[in-house]
């Protein structure tokens, strides 16, 4: 794991949009695997501004998200299709025929949706960088504690911390899923990259079990450990349970020069 910590929330918003345009403008057909949640809006902002600048094209780009809630459908605004359409694809220039989530309507099979998004992502080529969250539980996608390492797109009953986490953002009457569609930590791990955002004091314990825990379901996210290229951004407080952040600061200065020395090197 390469963990990079960052003085402010702001800071790691801008690192993951490098690494995104990095990603875009090196590679002819790129795919992205993009995350929902608080903590990318900023990063989505970040994006959205590079292309209005003329920095940044979504043209060729592809991208797959992690996870759609079930039993609601996508004119719904608490979709995930709605919040990436409001926060991302509404505003850049990519084909949204070349948008994808995990999605299974009423009366479809969600075994079949699962598998079939398993192939759309291999039709694709794979996904080179997946942007990630993570949650106070641990979670990643919505892959909750006690989900199989080996797990692959599927159906997933969603815990009691993880529906109280996201209350505040539905109205009291509102209806709350319970179920969602996610990409599995199998299917996570097969990307070529993986870009884990995590801001914020909530998130410290999570992190400090996903980066120096012991390897176990209970906190999904520590399989990332298991990750050739694995980037965990992080503000202070999201780091400020980490014993060892001096050695984290001094080999990514030492990573500045490596690649000054010899380039950077993404196998993208
Ligand atoms: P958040 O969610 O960005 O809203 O904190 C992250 C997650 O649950 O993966």
């Amino acid at each position: 794991m390469q963990i990079i910590i960052f003085d402010d929330a702001q800071q790691v918003a801008s690192n993951a949009a490098e690494w995104v345009a990095e990603l875009i403008n090196k590679k002819t057909n790129p795919v992205l695997g993009l995350a929902t949640g608080s903590t990318p809006i900023s990063l989505y902002k970040q994006l959205v501004t590079k292309y209005q600048t003329g920095q940044l094209s979504f043209k060729n780009t592809s991208c797959f998200n992690l996870d759609e809630y079930l039993g609601i459908d996508e004119g719904n605004p608490q979709s995930y299709r709605h919040f990436m359409n409001d926060n991302l694809f509404n505003h850049v220039d990519i084909d949204k025929g070349n948008t994808f989530l995990p999605t299974c309507a009423q009366g479809q099979n969600p075994r079949e949706q699962g598998l079939a998004y398993e192939e759309k992502i291999k039709y694709s080529g794979g996904i080179d960088l997946q942007i990630l969250g993570i949650g106070a539980n641990g979670h990643i996608g919505f892959n909750e504690p006690t989900s199989s390492l080996a797990s692959r797109t599927r159906i997933k009953t969603l815990t009691q911390q993880t529906l109280s986490d996201n209350s505040r953002l539905f109205d009291k009457d509102e209806f709350q899923p319970t179920l969602a569609m996610t990409m599995g930590i199998g299917t996570i791990l097969d990307a070529r990259y993986v870009l884990l955002m995590a801001t914020g004091k909530s998130k410290a314990k999570a992190v400090q079990d996903m980066v120096t825990g012991p390897l176990s379901s209970m906190c999904p996210a520590s399989a990332l450990q298991m990750h050739e290229n694995a980037i965990i951004l992080l503000d202070k407080a999201a780091a400020s349970q980490l014993e060892d952040q001096n050695y984290y600061q001094w080999a990514n200065v030492q990573n500045l020069k490596i690649n000054q020395e010899f380039g950077l090197y993404h196998n993208y």
